[in-house]
């Protein structure tokens, strides 16, 4: 797995499964430049991620999605936090694809209730931030990550220098 040195790392998952703490890390770690998905198109978009949903729909956030995947892959050296459904778009997964290699980073949904039950930022789940719900979409998702997965790494209980140590590992073998 040496391809990855000259491009980018994407960490894929369902939210909350670590992906930005992770990447904030893995950049400090190992000198690479961050870039979190969900606060570029915020930051470009000049508002809320739960605004953009409800003014212009899931559609319109998925094709900012697509946009600003096209301007990263141009990079090098890139950590990137991804969105949870960037991958769910088969284009975004080739836009990928071309420039870098996939980790999946992946938690039980009782986890990923914990580390996001106070968040605004995931209006998909909104009114539904319970664990039976977020198994439910996990479940529907399940397949299409691991399908994108180049290699794959549980985040559970684990501290986020454990995780990069232990997905350096992997794409050192
Ligand atoms: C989404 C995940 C969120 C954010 C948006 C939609 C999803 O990002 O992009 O709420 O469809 O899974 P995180 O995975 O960073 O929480």
């Amino acid at each position: 797995m040496r391809r990855w040195k000259l491009r980018n790392l994407y960490l894929i998952g369902f939210m909350g499964s670590g992906k930005s703490t992770v990447a904030r890390t893995f950049s400090d770690k190992y000198d690479m430049k961050l870039i979190e998905m969900d606060e570029e198109i915020v930051r470009q978009e000049n508002r809320a991620i739960s605004e953009i949903f409800s003014t212009d729909g899931e559609l319109y956030f998925r094709e900012q999605e697509t946009k600003l995947l096209r301007q990263i892959k141009h990079g090098e050296k890139q950590i990137v936090s991804c969105g949870g459904g960037s991958v769910l778009k088969s284009e975004n997964v080739s836009l990928m694809k071309e420039s870098g290699v996939f980790v999946w980073l992946l938690a039980k949904p009782e986890t990923v209730l914990e580390r996001i039950k106070d968040s605004q930022d995931r209006p998909l789940l909104n009114g539904k931030m319970n664990v039976k719900s977020i198994s439910e979409l996990m479940e529907k998702r399940r397949a299409t990550y691991e399908a994108a997965a180049d290699l794959l790494v549980e985040t559970d209980g684990k501290s986020a220098l454990d995780i990069c140590s232990e997905i350096m590992g992997k794409l050192k073998s």
